[in-house]
């Protein structure tokens, strides 16, 4: 089978010798949703400017669909592929919404009219309809992060890598780019890779996480990854609020079956302990409650 994603062994460091990735590689499944993880200055962003080609490596490193990608032109790599970047000013460079948008779907060698079907398509799936006469450079930031998303999404890509999806974004503007980044997944079994510290996100937005710090560190389900507290611990990550609350609730006694990652998760949890404990949750304070709590706050909290 081939994959949608391979990076082989990739190597870089910047002209000035900060070296930002050490011997990566990351096989990833088409339809397969992976988010990378790791500290700031870990080399998340500097891989995914590998992924189209944006910088390059020594070495053939990075293949999409099984084929290098140094030997794919331009117009065929954007329709294989496409980046969101972290920072939409580096994205958006026209003097309308609309060319921005239209920017890409021009380049592949599109009629006018079927750029305009794009161009509307891509602005409605963001909810952006209407902007398209507005100046990129007056918007909010989240409005340019979501025309920098309406920018690539009119290409139609067959995988999506998203630089930071739901940074800075309102909590209902959050919500609907989770709900957006699943859906095309989902129904349109689009490949889909992104950097996140939104760990509260995480557990929807991905089948696989990679714990990235220059190197590889780490592998696995949300779950197993966030069950890793050394790995946690060591790469400035955390797990989810809910999830901590629960090993939390563990420390009072609760008996949990597996911690949940989510509010929907919780719930179920719950609901699954009260039914088999005759309608009743116990919690009580015993002897290792507090320094449990203690040690586990500890481990957690990076400022002490
Ligand atoms: N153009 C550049 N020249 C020199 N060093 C750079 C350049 N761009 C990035 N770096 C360095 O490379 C390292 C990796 O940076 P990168 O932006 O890939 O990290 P990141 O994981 O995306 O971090 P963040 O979570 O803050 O977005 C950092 O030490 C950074 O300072
Ligand atoms: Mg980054």
């Amino acid at each position: 089978m081939i994959n949608a994603i391979d990076v082989t062994n990739l190597n870089y460091s910047y002209p000035d010798g900060t070296k930002a990735l050490d011997g990566i590689d990351i096989k990833i499944e088409e339809g397969e949703k992976t988010v990378i993880v790791g500290p700031n200055g870990a080399g998340k962003t500097t891989l995914f400017l590998h992924l189209n080609g944006t910088l390059k490596s020594q070495g053939k490193n990075v293949s999409i669909f099984g084929r290098n990608i140094s030997e794919m032109a331009i117009e065929e790599r954007i329709r294989e592929i496409g980046i969101i970047f972290q920072d939409p000013d580096d994205q958006l460079f026209m003097p309308t919404v609309y060319d921005d948008i239209a920017f890409g779907p021009l380049n592949m060698g599109l009629e006018n009219k079927e750029v305009d079907e794009k161009v509307k398509k891509a602005l409605s799936i963001v909810g952006l309809e209407g902007f398209e006469d507005k100046v990129p450079h007056h918007l909010s930031y989240g409005q340019k992060k979501k025309v920098a998303m309406a920018s690539v999404l009119s290409m139609e890509p067959k995988i999506l890598v998203i630089d930071e999806p739901t940074a800075n974004l309102d909590p209902r503007s959050r919500k609907e780019l989770i709900k957006l980044i699943n859906k095309l997944n989902k129904n349109q079994g689009i490949t889909i890779i992104m950097a996140t510290h939104d760990v509260n996100a995480l557990p929807q937005l991905s089948d696989r996480v990679y714990v990235l710090n220059h190197k590889i560190i780490a592998q696995g389900s949300p779950r197993e990854i966030f069950s890793d507290s050394t790995v946690l611990k060591e790469n400035n990550l955390e797990a989810p609020d809910v999830f901590k609350l629960f090993k939390v609730l563990g420390f009072f006694g609760y008996d949990y079956d597996t911690l949940p990652l989510s509010i929907d998760e919780a719930i179920e949890e719950l609901t699954k302990t009260i039914e088999t404990n005759n309608g009743h949750i116990h919690l009580h304070i015993h002897e290792h409650t507090h320094q449990n709590i203690r040690d586990f706050i500890n481990n957690n909290d990076h400022h002490h």
